[in-house]
């Protein structure tokens, strides 16, 4: 055994993670980097040695030979060294899960390796990958994991725990990594600075896992009332109310029927918001004067860890000014509402990507007042049926979050029936479902590659964002198929093609 290195080292997955996942690559031709792949390793080189671990099953399978696959990280060691990006080592294991070897990950042999030859600290090192399994690796040597929405990130972000921090690309888990050099200490103050900041009557951003709220003390009215001005928000429209445990509701609510009781039981913590009727400790400022009150328990570790240790229910809207796209990032809270507000609490990308869904149960017959995070059809599965906004009622608002505004970004966006016409135009944007045949003259996002309407909700926001900084005159969008998560993103879309001013209701 070696004394322990002084410097640290980021182990990055290759595929998915550097290099688009296209499964089984055998020839260098087929290297697609990430267009910000080289940009954030260049980052990541100025304080740690770059290392590439990368599990190739297709050479057990019969798929790839080794030579193959050593012949494109070897191409691709070039195609990064022209950028001056150097990966110290390469480590491949070319097993499949049923050899049961000690190189494949999570299992940290080669982490132990580079750090024997290098003399690498493991404690100041990261992991970094679009499976569960690479930040894990991290968690057996006392690194720090990271995980990517990139690649197969969306597919298997159910079995990764709520305390993994996610982040859209390798550039924004960089950033992260550069700006947190001790990551968990480092986490760990920005939350305890922010439940101060909130237990004193101040503002805090904090990631959830659906998107980043703006967080006040939901019993203070002084500093409730600062987030509508921050946000520039309307008093007319109720906030939601954030704990930390299940028990927490119990102390803002009248009572828990049945119906709650199991929701609660089954998607929290969870992306649902339920709507009950209020206990008077709930300030009215909360509710904008309704006998109800929006209630969630966040699955997100860093909110609930902020959440518990301010000790008190935190009252939180979107952290975007009013009307605009909601923040996925923390980067994308501070482009929205610049600093001197409050604090912010950095934990990466939110992996649900839209807002909770929004279910009240004020009258025995549920209402799905906003669609989001938790499918309407688990829902249903769980309590019977849910009235649908659009009913009998449609008229009436029964949630601002109804109206048709909200979450736009300021290019305007409009749903169109086929892309096909606009892809000769280079001033439009496309935002697309999924991968588009043709080759479009301007921009294009495509939410998600294999048809999967979580990954699409994950993308969202990200994707009209980077539309919205492009100078576009128009962006189009395709609805997808409305179901589970489609649902809440045709709802956004939707909501996103129609401009505030033209929206918003008469004398608000
Ligand atoms: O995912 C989310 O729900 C995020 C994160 C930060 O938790 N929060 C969020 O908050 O989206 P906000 O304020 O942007 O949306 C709250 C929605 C609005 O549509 C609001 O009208 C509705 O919840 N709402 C809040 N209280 C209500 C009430 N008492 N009755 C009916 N609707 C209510
Ligand atoms: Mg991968």
């Amino acid at each position: 055994m070696h004394a322990a290195g002084t410097k640290g080292a980021v182990f990055l997955d290759r595929d998915g993670t550097i290099i688009h996942d296209v499964g089984y690559l055998g020839d260098a031709a087929g290297i697609r980097l990430y267009p910000d792949a080289v940009g954030a390793l260049r980052t990541l080189q100025r304080e740690y040695a770059l290392f590439v671990v990368s599990n190739q099953s297709g050479i057990a399978k019969g798929h790839i030979t080794r030579e193959q696959v050593d012949e494109v990280n070897r191409r691709l060691g070039e195609l990064l060294a022209e950028h001056d990006v150097r990966i110290v080592a390469w480590y491949v294991c070319p097993h499949c899960r049923e050899d049961a070897c000690d190189c494949m990950k999570p299992a940290a042999r080669f982490l132990r390796e580079a750090a024997d030859e290098y003399g690498l600290d493991l404690s100041r090192s990261f992991v970094i990958g679009d499976h569960p399994h690479d930040p894990a690796t991290g968690d057996a040597v006392g690194a720090f994991g990271l995980y990517l929405l990139t690649g197969h990130g969306p597919q298997h972000i159910d079995s990764l725990p709520d305390d993994r921090l996610v982040f859209h690309s390798l550039r924004d888990a960089a950033d992260w990594i550069m700006a947190h050099p001790e990551p968990r200490y480092g986490l760990g103050r920005e939350i305890d600075f922010a439940a101060e900041t909130i237990k004193s009557g101040g503002l805090a951003a904090f990631p959830t896992e659906t998107v980043y709220g703006l967080g006040a003390n939901a019993l203070d009215p002084a500093a409730v009332a600062r987030i509508f001005e921050v946000k520039e928000r309307p008093l007319d429209d109720p906030l939601i109310v954030h704990v930390a445990q299940q028990s927490q509701l119990a102390g803002l609510v009248a009572g828990i029927p049945g119906k709650a009781a199991r929701l609660v039981e089954a998607l929290w913590p969870g992306p649902l918001t339920l709507v009950l009727p209020k206990l008077p400790v709930v300030p009215d400022i909360v509710t904008a004067g309704h006998p109800t009150v929006a209630v969630r328990m966040p699955s997100n570790a860093v909110a609930r860890r902020l959440i518990a240790a301010a000790g008190v229910p935190v009252a939180a809207p979107s952290a975007n000014r009013f009307g605009r796209t909601s923040p996925t990032t923390a980067a994308h809270v501070i482009g929205q509402l610049g600093f001197g507000w409050g604090v912010i609490v950095d934990g990466g990308a939110c992996r649900v990507g839209v807002e909770s869904t929004v279910l009240s149960l004020v009258e025995d017959r549920p209402v799905l007042l906003r669609p989001g995070g938790a499918p309407l059809e688990e829902i249903e599965r769980l309590i019977g049926r849910v009235e649908l906004p659009g009913g009998a009622d449609a008229a009436k608002p029964m949630s601002p979050g109804m109206l048709q505004r909200h979450y736009a970004p300021s290019t305007p966006l409009r749903i169109v029936p086929s892309l096909e016409p606009w892809l000769e135009r280079a001033d439009v944007g496309i935002l697309a479902f999924s991968p588009l045949a043709g080759r479009p003259a301007g921009p294009v996002e495509t939410l998600t590659q294999g048809g999967d309407l979580t990954e699409a909700a994950v993308n969202l926001y990200a994707a009209m964002r980077r539309l919205d900084g492009r100078g576009l005159a128009l962006i189009v969008a395709q609805e997808v198929p409305n179901h589970g998560l489609g649902r809440a993103v045709n709802d956004r879309l939707r909501k996103a093609s129609n401009p505030l001013s033209e929206a918003m209701p008469q004398g608000v």
